[in-house]
């Protein structure tokens, strides 16, 4: 063999080895392989990798998120809604849950309260002081802990032992013998989850949404035990007084100050709504066992409506909500909340930003490493997108390049596409809300007035109920809290505009007849409240 051919073979056999190396690190190592080629996708494939432009895509993103939003449409998927609420009304036993709470507080309850407010990520024990309802409610001490994604993963019991701990801290700060002396020391509890109320001051788990894991092997005891138990392992001599939904703590907190209040909303990590509403219009399996006399003098019940629970089937989805809700913990189980929470707005602009590196160019075709784990885009960073109005979006280049591990820095171009992409998340989201809330609305305009409310079936849109009246009666403000709708920029105000056309569109004749009245500190503050009330019906009987 002359030598040149000898060097050509050789140089083929050097190939084939390289070949072969390279399969076996494929199939060793297929992480690193994906990295690689995302990597270096765009210097491979050259321009046309891109498929379409950002703006195309956006144009997209609009389109499927706002085609849903026309007022009738809205007012259709209300009327849909409703007639979920009412089902769920007879027999559900997640949401419609009647709590033992029929009184609202009178405005005269006085004193000072141990509170517990169990939220979406805070845990707090506060010290309350009622003076009446002339005399501001104050924050005598509070401390708040975060609970992080350990804490959530925290099992059964584990998660009452470390709420337990917080307590004992507390007390032990307030005086050493706080909570420790012969007198149980009461105190109320506002859980920012279903319960199966049984009690004022007692009610039995249900699943738990949120990412918690706590009722995990739960399910069916008794809430309040579960804490005392774990507050008698540190020796605290406490006793649970009350026991109230975080919505119905805002209700009651607003109804303390402002006696016509009646129903109450939640936007934080989690939604929901509660309502004072008339006991017979409730099915009577939804009571559970309770002293027949409690159906003499309870006439309206406050009720946890566990509103994050209807619109399934109703509320259109788009392909994103649509990953979010099959890769869920519990996939169906709060469509509403999955679309409009602060748990999942970022989630769902971050799969949109995932589609768009992928097929539209956004970030160089380089989706950062920090954005690939789920629930990675916090729903803060949204906001503060939402924000910056300037033209250079400068300081919102420097938030993402602060919280996430961009190789280079995102283009203007980058970063117009993404607040618009917030902006569209947050505006339907607004929109669902308000149409959650309308349904809520007109059911409690159906039952409180039933003579002065006609249903009249349009002609040209037979799918939109108009329903006349012109009672003032049916003007109602709503005691708002949680971050988002308090605390998002522009939120609660395009939710209000929402609710003003639905209700313009519905009762011609109720003029912004929906009011939101942000409601803060609503939980520890409704919950002391709670416990104010309940201690007032026990002297009294
Ligand atoms: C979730 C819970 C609900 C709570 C709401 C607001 O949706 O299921 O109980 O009231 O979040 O925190």
């Amino acid at each position: 063999m002359s030598a040149p051919l000898v060097k050509v073979l050789h140089r083929l056999q050097e190939l084939f080895q390289n070949m072969v190396s390279a399969l076996e690190t494929m199939i060793l190592f297929p992480s690193f392989f994906r990295g690689f080629s995302h990597r270096r996708r765009k210097p491979f494939l050259g321009a046309h990798w891109r498929r379409r432009s950002l703006d195309d895509f956006a144009d997209e993103v609009d389109t499927l998120f706002s085609a849903p939003l026309s007022t009738p449409k809205m007012i259709d998927m209300s009327n849909k809604i409703r007639a979920q609420i009412r089902d769920c009304l007879q027999n559900s036993p997640c949401c419609m849950l009647p709590s033992y709470t029929h009184a609202l507080p009178s405005g005269s309850e006085k004193g000072t309260y141990l509170a517990l407010d169990v939220g979406g990520s805070t845990f707090r024990v506060a010290l309350i002081e009622l003076s009446g309802r002339d005399q501001e409610m104050r924050i005598v001490r509070v401390s708040s802990s975060y609970i992080d994604n350990k804490v959530k993963l925290l099992e059964g019991t584990q998660f009452f032992d470390w709420m337990a701990g917080h307590i004992d801290t507390m007390l032990k700060d307030v005086g050493a013998d706080y909570g420790r002396g012969k007198e149980p020391l009461s105190m109320g509890l506002s859980w920012s989850f279903p319960i199966d109320q049984t009690s004022v001051s007692s009610g039995l788990v249900i699943h738990m949404g949120k990412g918690f894991h706590c009722s995990n092997g739960t399910v069916g005891q008794e809430l309040g035990q579960l804490l005392i138990d774990s507050c008698e392992k540190r020796n605290l001599n406490v006793e649970m007084a009350a026991i109230v939904n975080d919505s119905s703590a805002t209700l009651l907190s607003r109804a303390y100050v402002d006696p016509k209040t009646r129903m109450s909303l939640i936007l934080g990590t989690g939604t929901n709504m509660a309502i004072h509403f008339p006991v017979h219009e409730i099915g009577q399996s939804k009571f559970g066992v309770r002293p027949e006399d409690w159906f003499e003098y309870a006439k309206n019940v406050v009720i946890n409506t566990e509103m994050s629970m209807f619109g399934g089937g109703v509320l259109p989805m788009t392909r994103w909500d649509d990953i979010l809700n099959r890769t869920h913990l519990r996939p169906d189980y709060q469509p509403l909340e999955y679309m409009i929470t602060g748990r999942y707005l970022g989630e769902i602009v971050r799969l949109i930003i995932v589609e768009a590196v992928e097929t539209a160019g956004l970030f160089n075709g380089e989706l950062p490493h920090s954005m690939r784990e789920p629930y990675s885009f916090d729903t803060s960073i949204v906001a503060f997108l939402e924000e910056d109005s300037s033209i250079s979006l400068a300081s919102s280049a420097a938030l993402l390049q602060k919280e996430h591990t961009f190789p280079s820095s995102p283009s203007v171009e980058d970063l117009r596409f993404l607040r618009r992409i917030c902006q569209v998340t947050s505006r339907r989201a607004a929109a669902y809300l308000a149409t959650g809330i309308h349904s809520m609305w007109c059911l409690r305009n159906e039952v409180e007035f039933p003579s002065s409310t006609t249903d009249l079936l349009s002609k040209e849109s037979p799918e939109v109920t108009v329903i006349e009246s012109d009672s003032s009666a049916k003007n109602v403000s709503i005691a708002c809290d949680g971050t988002v709708i308090n605390k998002y920029p522009g939120f609660r105000d395009t939710c209000q505009r929402y609710l003003d056309q639905l209700s313009a569109q519905s009762h011609p004749s109720s003029v912004s007849a929906i009011r939101l009245v942000p409601a803060h500190e609503s939980a520890i503050l409704g919950v002391a409240v709670a416990v104010a009330v309940a201690v007032a019906e026990k002297e009294t009987r």
